[in-house]
């Protein structure tokens, strides 16, 4: 089985922040390296790339005179370091939208689904000192319903509602502040209405597409499906490859998510990507925030039905809204955490882990500091930490640092337990990763930490020592056997850390295979017992405004021009 792997491609204007992370990136990574050891390294393919056209960026290059790709240049060599340096993102490939390969192939996908695109007339904002037509949120004036004066094109502000730029009083170009004109426009279109029972029956037939998408999905489709434009008035992006569209370049969704593809392509630079988007034996996965699902579910699957033969999306794993102590996350009014605040804060490690344990799946989470803090002292230090550490200090103690011999004709129905424990496990957590459900498979971890640590109270091997060493033997076996699962459990999200535990049981995992015996660990030598987590101060709480704000002002001074 081939298994691709993608999160949404970031746009490049803005540092994600840690609702952002969870939401796509760590959540495709994780899910990645869960699969490589469930299916071997060569049948499991990461990617994703930097979102990097569109008028945001082609405005604020304006507003700098420069070249718009001087900009995202730097700002993808900052993104990118940060996933793959910083956040241990297993990416196989990231790329972006300026990519040659991405370009092109763009081109020739668009061309190749011609017959289902047309043509139409649109009256659209236009600034003439500037030259370029204005989308509805760069047309700024007065709010026609509340008079707020700095209304957007789309919707203002202060009363919520709903605009359009004509509605503006005094409109002006939110660049230049000239007003705009009205002008006629062509516009190329996906028609889209072409699929809507092709999409709907096979949305209705998935048997993996989680329900919350499905549901958004069938919403669209029920509505029925409209022509999408697909190109625009902007310079900054891929021409527009159509005849008389000279000018014009495509629509960021209808490239972007091509992406998906050219980034395979880019990777194995020969015809094995064909392997991860032809043929039977394949399961795709895509990881996204709640609002990119018509694009993943509706879009997507209708342009790859326009090609032909492409693997439509198995898998779309999206997430509700991550809070901050409770509020939205906010730039302006710095609320939350940015990925490259978070390493001076607390080891990466940590930080992903804490931020798959809150992850938003069924709905929408809040992060805060108490919830961290119970998650590293509690989950990681006491229930795994701990327990491995009581384990190999054990271990050294009774057994002179070798993993006893299990002795089958003693085990009582409290060992059984526990390995049966170890061995659904990693079964339940891979089934309900594959289902989308990260955090849930998480549980499975601390299920198991726990129910050793009760083993342990109830066997109290420091007292059995004294009247049967052989019975102690067994509880150790078992617990070293839990021991090695926990180490590869725990790798998808901590690869550092698993791999110390691996070391101090001295074993080398790299499948996703329960282990069905423990005697098998029988003579392994173990090292010295050593904390593997630390607890964080429980006056972190208090401290991290003054923590933050120095972070803050150091990253800040970092940060190439775009993401400032
Ligand atoms: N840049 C978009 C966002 O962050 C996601 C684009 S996904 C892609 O919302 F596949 F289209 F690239
Ligand atoms: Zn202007």
């Amino acid at each position: 089985m081939k298994v691709f792997v993608a999160s949404a491609w970031p746009y490049v204007n803005a540092v994600p922040h840690l609702g952002n992370l969870i939401g796509s990136v760590l959540s495709a990574d994780v899910f990645a390296r869960y699969a490589r050891m469930k299916y071997g390294n060569e049948n499991v393919v990461l990617v994703s790339g930097s979102d990097e056209h569109g008028t945001p960026i082609e405005v604020e290059a304006i507003k700098r005179k420069v070249r718009p790709k001087e900009l995202t240049d730097q700002a993808h060599e900052y993104d990118k370091r940060l996933f793959m340096d910083v956040w241990e993102i297993s990416y196989d490939n990231y790329t972006r939208t300026e990519s040659d390969v991405h370009k092109d192939f763009v081109k020739k996908f668009l061309l190749s689904i011609q017959s289902y695109i047309i043509t139409q007339k649109e009256v659209l904002p236009y600034c003439e000192n500037d030259k370029i037509f204005l989308p509805d949120r760069f047309v700024k004036g007065k709010c026609p319903y509340c008079g707020f004066e700095d209304a957007r094109g789309d919707q203002c502000d202060n009363c919520g509602r709903l605009l359009t730029p004509d509605l503006l009083i005094e409109p002006k170009c939110s660049i230049c502040g000239s007003k705009p004109v009205m002008k006629e426009t062509m516009h190329w279109f996906f028609n889209l209405g072409e699929f809507n029972d092709k999409l709907s029956k096979w949305i209705s037939e998935s048997k993996t597409m989680p329900e919350n998408v499905r549901a958004v999905a069938m919403s669209w489709i029920n509505e029925g499906l409209k022509p999408r434009a697909i190109t625009r008035d902007n310079s900054w992006g891929i021409p527009a490859p159509f005849h008389g569209a000279e000018n014009k370049t495509v629509y960021v969704w209808f490239e972007a998510l091509l992406g998906y593809i050219s980034a395979t392509i880019e990777y194995f630079k020969s015809d094995a990507w064909k392997e991860f988007w032809f043929g039977k034996d394949i399961k795709s996965y895509y990881f996204i925030g709640k609002d990119n699902i018509p694009f993943h579910a509706v879009i997507l699957p209708a342009m790859l039905m326009a090609a032909g033969e492409y693997h439509l999306p198995d898998v779309v794993g999206s997430t509700e809204y991550l809070l901050y102590e409770g509020q939205k996350f906010s730039k302006s009014r710095k609320i939350g955490i940015w990925i490259d605040e978070a390493e001076s804060i607390m080891d990466i490690e940590y930080w992903r882990y804490v931020l798959i344990r809150i992850r938003p799946e069924e709905k929408d989470s809040n992060f805060t500091w108490r919830e961290v803090i119970r998650i590293v002292n509690t989950e990681l230090n006491d229930d795994i930490g701990n327990l491995i550490n009581r384990v190999i200090t054990m271990i050294n103690r009774y057994f002179n640092g070798e993993i006893p011999q299990l002795h089958h004709e003693l085990l009582d129905d409290k060992d059984m337990a526990l390995i049966s424990l170890m061995k659904e496990a990693p079964v339940k957590m891979g089934d309900l990763f594959e289902k989308g459900k990260l955090k849930a498979g998480t549980d499975e971890i601390l299920q198991l930490a726990r129910e050793n640590n009760a083993y342990l109270n109830l066997k109290a091997p420091w007292d059995l020592i004294k009247t049967d060493v052989s019975k102690v033997a067994n509880v150790l076996s078992i617990s070293a056997g839990v021991t090695y699962t926990l180490s590869f459990m725990l790798s998808p999200l901590m690869p550092k850390h698993s791999r110390k535990i691996m070391d101090l049981i001295n074993v080398n995992v790299d499948k996703w295979e329960p282990l069905q015996d423990p005697s098998i660990l029988k003579g392994k030598k173990v090292s010295k017992a050593e904390p593997i987590f630390s607890k964080l101060p429980a006056d972190i709480e208090k401290k991290i405004p003054d923590i933050l704000k120095q972070v803050r002002e150091e990253v800040e001074k970092k940060r190439p021009v775009l993401l400032k």
